[in-house]
């Protein structure tokens, strides 16, 4: 069978990297949670104190840095981790899941040089093929021509939710509410940026999972990568 560029595309708390990560270990395809590349360059700009307006260093920075994705180790995927991530040889897999670091994160990446230079590492961990990639822009700029590209979405409410769960199973002390214009105000200003903002790609299937368990999800999305498999294979002359 031939392997897909598979693109899940949504916004903050809609399930991209649960269920991109359950795909890929169900077909057997590398995951890449590019979310994580923007948040470990948030994390590096934090911790240098270097101003989120501050465009030229920020380029800079992302040019210089080394931002590394590994799968998890069992223990990491039983407490939920998606990817291990190792900024400039160091990890900080847990370090870039505050909600510090997401707002930082999606205010760099409103940054068109900054966004060139994690691209094209996105690009280059992807030409193979036989692989999950989860983002903001994946179906719309990453990989345009992907073979399947989802937009998975659900309710504000819900999604805001589920990271308050994730916050109280850390002990973060944020509120709901808290979260909620967290949630809100990234995912306004994704959408609104004028360089790859979050926008559902024309050739994209909408998956809704306001009502939907991560299992269910991910089931629904490896039948439409097993349909487009088979329809490949046979457009290349093989068996459908
Ligand atoms: O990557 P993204 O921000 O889109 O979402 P996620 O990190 O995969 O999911 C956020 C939280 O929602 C996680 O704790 C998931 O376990 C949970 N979730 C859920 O309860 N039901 C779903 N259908 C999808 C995710
Ligand atoms: O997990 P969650 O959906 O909350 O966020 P994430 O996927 O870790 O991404 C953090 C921030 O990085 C987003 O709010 C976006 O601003 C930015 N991002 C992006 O611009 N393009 C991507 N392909 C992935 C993330």
């Amino acid at each position: 069978m031939p392997k897909l560029t598979i693109a899940i595309d949504g916004p903050a708390g809609s399930g991209k990297s649960s269920v991109a990560r359950r795909v890929a270990a169900v077909l057997s395809y590398l995951y890449l949670d590019s979310g994580a590349m923007y948040r470990a360059l948030a994390l590096k700009a934090l911790r240098h104190g270097t101003s989120p307006d501050d465009e030229r260093r920020l380029e800079a920075l992302a040019k210089e840095t080394h931002i590394e994705l590994r799968p998890p180790t069992p223990e990491q995927v039983a407490a939920g981790a998606n990817n291990r991530v190792f900024l400039d040889g160091d990890e900080v897999t847990q370090e870039i899941r505050t909600a510090e670091v997401a707002q930082a994160a999606s205010r760099l990446a409103t940054i068109a040089k900054v966004r060139q230079v994690l691209v094209a590492e996105q690009q280059r961990a992807g030409a193979g093929g036989g692989i999950v990639m989860e983002g903001r822009d994946i179906g719309t700029v990453v990989f345009p021509k992907a073979e399947l590209k989802i937009f998975l979405d659900a309710s504000p409410e819900v999604r805001a939710e589920r990271r308050w769960k994730e916050h109280q199973e850390k002990g973060d002390r944020l509120t709901l509410p808290e979260v909620f214009d967290e949630v809100i105000e990234r995912d306004k200003r994704d959408r609104e940026r004028k360089v790859s903002p979050l926008v559902r790609a024309a050739d994209a299937v909408l998956v809704d999972n306001t009502a939907m368990g991560i299992e269910e999800t991910a089931r629904l999305i490896v039948m439409l990568a097993r349909e487009r498999e088979k329809e490949l294979a046979g457009a290349a002359g093989g068996k459908p």
